[in-house]
């Protein structure tokens, strides 16, 4: 059977498609309105070029609105803060009329905003919601906590505790986990966590599942701009000092390809991987090709596939509404409070994939041809 226990689309509630109010006066630009496509340009700020995931973001988002006939301006910053203002400083300077931003510290660009609001130039946070500012107009992402949800949920099938199908399964522990958790200035760090945290806890309080290191506080896990080296050093000392007594580690919860691949290299080093000390079940975020690779080998157990050329259509498609002077449509006008207001948002389901629905998710949909999978990189 296919373990679709991941599959967390989002039904109903989201196909029902509400309305997005507001926009704070992005919408009503009427030089945009009657340009033609080809006279607008659309500046889109990535946080980093070290993580496969955004690469494809980018370059999906600039596929897409050039087909559109727009002016892309697309730039990458290194994952430095300074770096990601200045950028959006001179996008705005050169006369974008619409901003799709895929933030590094989701708090620090305010005055970047600010300077795209004076110009009635419309914003749209991409993935990670952009806070403590008015001046986001619309936010398109996945469904985040569900996400979490779908992470936590991985790590229990992987261990035995839940059957395929979500029923209780036969293996009861205990087992030793690790926890670890995103970038903190991520607003979505936090979801991920809130949903893992609620899928696992129960089984904590129960004694099923021993965080033997007693770091259960997103502080502790966290990891500093989802650094794959960061989570290596983190797992190491992890190792150190809770596993030197020669107890066995038996999963790990990781929200992000790059972090679990940091995590296996650590635990390789330490001599996981074989018949007699088998690999921790590890989650993952994103199915990176590398990744991907690693679970059809059977080294990392999971990840939540986010179809990235879904979420650069929804970004487009706002931008589009907005240079039309249109309100681009939500579904979903609760979730996001950005600490100033809550965004519309749009957001899109996601699925866990595991060894057996490679083929049939990644594959069969084009993702990624079956050749990349086995090389681990994309052409
Ligand atoms: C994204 C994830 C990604 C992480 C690290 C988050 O904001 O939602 O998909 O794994 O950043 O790049």
């Amino acid at each position: 059977m296919n373990k679709k226990l991941g599959l967390t689309a989002l039904g109903a509630t989201l196909a029902i498609g509400l309305t997005a109010c507001g926009g704070e006066g992005a919408g009503s630009n009427t030089d945009t309105e009657n340009a033609a496509p080809e006279d607008l340009t659309i500046g889109v700020s990535m946080p980093t070029e070290t993580s496969e995931r955004w690469i494809a973001d980018g370059a999906n988002v600039e596929a897409q609105l050039e087909e559109a006939g727009y002016d892309v301006n697309l730039l990458y910053a290194g994952d430095d803060i300074p770096t990601q203002m200045q950028q959006i400083d001179q996008m705005i300077t050169e006369g974008a009329d619409a901003l799709i931003v895929a933030a590094i510290d989701g708090t620090a660009l305010s005055s970047q905003l600010d300077a795209a609001a004076d110009q009635g130039i419309p914003v749209i946070s991409y993935d990670r919601l952009i806070r403590d500012t008015e001046n986001v107009d619309f936010y398109v992402s996945f469904d985040n906590y569900k996400v979490g949800v779908a992470q936590g949920t991985a790590l229990l099938t992987g261990l035995g505790i839940l059957n395929e199908d979500g029923s209780e399964g036969t293996a009861t522990g205990p087992f030793n986990v690790e926890l670890f958790a995103g970038s903190l200035d991520d607003n979505n760090a936090h979801f991920f966590w809130d949903g893992a945290m609620d899928t696992l806890q129960p089984y904590i309080d129960n004694g099923t599942l021993v965080v033997k290191s007693g770091q259960t506080g997103i502080e502790q896990a966290a990891t500093l701009r989802w650094s794959q080296e960061t989570a290596q050093k983190r797992m190491e000392d992890l190792l150190t000092s809770s596993y030197s007594d020669g107890s066995v580690l038996n999963g790990v919860l990781s929200p992000f390809d790059g972090i679990s691949r940091g995590i296996i290299t650590a635990l390789q080093n330490a001599g996981y991987g074989t018949p007699e000390k088998p690999m921790p079940v590890i989650t993952g975020q994103d199915a990176e090709i590398a990744s991907v690779k690693l679970i059809a080998d059977g080294v990392q157990d999971s990840t939540i596939f986010k179809d990235t050329r879904l979420l650069a259509e929804q970004a487009v498609a706002a931008a589009e509404a907005y240079l039309e002077g249109e309100e681009p449509e939500a579904n979903d006008t609760e979730t996001y409070d950005n600490g100033v207001k809550v965004v519309p948002s749009y957001l899109l389901p996601v699925e866990t994939v595991y060894q057996d629905n490679i083929q049939s998710v990644l594959i069969d949909s084009g993702y990624y041809t079956a050749e990349e999978v086995a090389a681990g990189q994309t052409d």
